[in-house]
């Protein structure tokens, strides 16, 4: 089927050479005809390495913009976009702003949902399934676990002291909540707003740490942290109880009950 719609472009674009209509295909994912429903050409969107440090500066700058979604995703793409051009300076990354503040309604924290559609781009299709799952897993439970804010900007917006506090979900409202409550300040608050400032850029730091080290096809991944298996052990879809099909921290909601079933 990609051939196929590689030939039809061919015959459109004429004179065209093959790397202008892979550049073409990375700016136009979708297919020409609207009835054809076959996968868009990816090929062109091969992750090419980036420097961790100016990731995390490039998202703690642009976050005013658009959020942290926003910053994560768009720190990582003009990046690319800067030294490496087409296809990247393509794309259309004021998209992602929908993400801020767990799209507006406090569900997935916008930094995690930047890093995991980062994943998604340079991961696509259904052969890569499993290690898209394994490097998600990663960096979200990395976030749980993390300490933010950890890095402090050279000039930052904001130069009060913040306390740090382990985010404890990927969830907007667990994590933001759960700091707040530490931090006795409220949302709506100039230290909130840095610390997700802060929280952006260090996830930006993270994820290009992750992109640039699985460009090895051997790379492993860290799974999921102890606090969990011991719970997804028996909760999972195959396990003794299938009623869960969750892997983020169970701790962040649940407490255990006296009479939980033991084996
Ligand atoms: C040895 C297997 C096993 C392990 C390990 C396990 N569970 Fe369970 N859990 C069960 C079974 C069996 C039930 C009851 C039947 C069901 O809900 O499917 C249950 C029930 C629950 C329920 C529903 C209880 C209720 O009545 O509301 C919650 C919540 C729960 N477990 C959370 C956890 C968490 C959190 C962990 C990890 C700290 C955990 N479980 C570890 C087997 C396990
Ligand atoms: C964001 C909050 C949240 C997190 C995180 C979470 N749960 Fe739950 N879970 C709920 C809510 C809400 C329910 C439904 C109400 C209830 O049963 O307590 C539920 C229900 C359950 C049930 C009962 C399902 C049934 O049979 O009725 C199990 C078992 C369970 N969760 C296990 C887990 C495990 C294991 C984890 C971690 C891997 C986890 N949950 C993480 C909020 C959460």
């Amino acid at each position: 089927m990609r051939k196929n719609n590689r030939r039809q472009m061919l015959g459109t674009f004429g004179l065209a050479s093959a790397a202008s209509i892979a550049s073409m295909m990375g700016s136009f994912p979708l297919s020409s005809s609207a009835a054809d429903n076959t996968m868009p050409e990816m090929n062109a969107w091969k992750w090419q390495p980036i420097d961790p440090a100016a990731a995390t500066q490039r998202a703690y700058d642009i976050y005013p913009d658009g959020g942290c979604m926003y910053a994560v995703f768009g720190s990582v793409m003009t990046l690319l976009a800067e030294k490496y051009g087409v296809p990247f300076s393509t794309f259309p990354t004021a998209m992602m702003m929908y993400g801020a503040e767990g799209c507006f309604y406090g569900s997935l924290c916008g930094a995690a949902n930047g890093a995991a559609a980062l994943i998604g781009l340079f991961n696509p299709g259904l052969d890569l399934k499993s290690r898209r799952e394994a490097m998600i897993q990663e960096i979200f439970a990395w976030y749980e676990a993390n300490q933010f804010p950890s890095w402090k900007p050279m000039n930052p917006a904001f130069d009060g002291e913040l306390p740090t506090n382990a985010s404890g979900s990927v969830l907007c409202h667990i994590s933001m909540g759960l700091w707040c409550r530490t931090a006795k300040k409220s949302v709506g608050s100039p230290e909130r707003k840095e610390r997700c400032r802060r929280l952006s850029a260090e996830t930006a730091q993270k994820i290009t740490e992750l992109l640039n080290r699985a460009v090895d096809p051997e790379c492993k991944f860290a799974g999921l942290p102890s606090a969990t298996t011991s719970c997804t052990l028996c909760h999972n879809p195959k396990g003794q109880s299938p009623t869960s099909t969750t892997s983020m921290r169970c701790d962040a909601c649940h407490t255990m009950l006296k009479d939980h079933p033991s084996e």
